[in-house]
C-alpha cells in the first residue's frame, strides 16, 4: 500500500485507462526504483488527473528501494556539485523533517534554507565568529583559516540550518527536544538519499557560536542542531561498514 499525493502524480502515461505506469518524479525520474504501476480508475478532468490527495491505493511496486535500503545506502558526502536541487525536492525534505517523533508534540525545529548569496552571508558571519575566537588574527595561518571559514558554505548549493529557537521555554525535557530535532535531521538525510541527493550533517564550532546563533535569531542557549549541506554528489558514495549491531546489543528475556 502506498499513499499517493496529488503532487506525486507527474507524467502519467498519456493513455487514459485504469492502469498507469509512471515515475514518482519527486523521488527522481531517472531512478527505476521509483517506478510504480497503478491499477486504479483515475478520472481525467480538464487535462489533469484527479486523484484525491492522500488517497490510499494498492499499487504494484515494480522496483522500489525501501527505507531499510535508504538507511543502509546513506553516507555523508562531502563533495557536491553546484547544481541546485529543486524547490520541490527541498520542500519534500523539509516536510519529511516535520514528521519526526517529538515528545509532547513540541515541534521544536525551525529551518533556514540558504542558497546563492545567503551562503556568502553565512560564511561572513562564521568567519567573524572564528575571528573572535582566535587569539591572534594577523598571522598568515589565521588569515588562511578565516578565508577557509568564509568559503565553507559554498561546499554545497543548499544549506538547511536546523535550529531550535526558545529551547529553554519549550515543554518537556530539554534534551528530548534536541533529540526530536536530530530525528528530524535524519528524516531529511534519508529523504534526500531516496532522491539521489548528497547530504552532509555538519556542526563544528560555528554551530555552537553565539554570534552565528544570533544571526539566525537564536539566543546563546538555543541550538543549531545541524547545517545540512545538500546537493548532488560529485564523488561516489564512500563505504562504511558499521560495527555489527550484535556487538552493541544485549538481549534480555
Ligand atoms: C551531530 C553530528 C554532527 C556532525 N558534524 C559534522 C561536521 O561538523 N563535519 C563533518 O564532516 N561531519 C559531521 N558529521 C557527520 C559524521 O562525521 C558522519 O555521519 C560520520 O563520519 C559517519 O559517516 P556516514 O554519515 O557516512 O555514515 C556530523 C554528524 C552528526 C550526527
Amino acid at each position: 500500500m502506498l499513499i499517493i499525493q496529488e503532487h506525486d502524480l507527474r507524467n502519467p502515461s498519456p493513455k487514459h485507462s485504469s492502469s498507469y505506469r509512471f515515475n514518482i518524479d519527486s523521488l527522481g525520474t531517472s531512478s527505476p526504483r521509483c517506478q510504480v504501476s497503478l491499477n486504479v480508475n483515475i478520472a481525467e478532468d480538464g487535462g489533469l488527473f484527479s486523484v484525491k490527495d492522500g488517497e490510499a491505493m494498492n499499487v504494484e511496486v515494480a522496483s522500489y528501494a525501501g527505507i531499510f535500503e535508504s538507511i543502509k545506502q546513506r553516507r555523508s558526502i562531502g563533495h557536491m556539485t553546484q547544481q541546485q536541487p529543486t524547490r520541490e525536492q527541498i520542500e519534500r525534505i523539509l516536510e519529511a523533517a516535520t514528521y519526526a517523533p517529538n515528545h509532547y508534540v513540541t515541534e521544536p525545529w525551525k529551518f533556514f534554507v540558504l542558497t546563492g548569496a545567503a551562503r556568502e552571508q553565512l560564511g561572513r558571519v562564521m568567519a567573524e565568529a572564528l575571528e573572535a575566537r582566535l587569539t591572534d588574527t594577523s598571522s598568515h595561518r589565521a588569515q588562511a583559516m578565516l578565508a577557509a571559514e568564509r568559503r565553507k558554505p559554498f561546499r554545497a548549493p543548499v544549506i538547511i540550518a536546523v535550529t531550535i529557537p526558545g529551547l529553554r521555554h519549550l515543554h518537556g525535557v530539554e534534551v528530548e527536544n534536541i533529540e526530536a530535532a536530530a530525528a528530524a535531521v535524519q528524516n531529511m538525510l534519508l529523504t534526500a538519499e531516496e532522491m539521489g541527493l548528497a547530504t552532509l550533517w555538519r556542526t563544528g564550532e560555528a554551530a555552537y557560536d553565539p554570534h552565528v546563533k544570533q544571526w539566525f535569531g537564536l539566543a546563546p542557549e538555543d541550538h543549531i542542531v545541524a547545517f545540512v549541506y545538500l546537493g548532488y554528489p560529485a564523488v561516489s558514495r564512500p563505504t562504511r561498514v558499521p560495527t555489527p549491531f550484535g556487538v552493541k546489543t544485549t538481549w534480555l528475556s
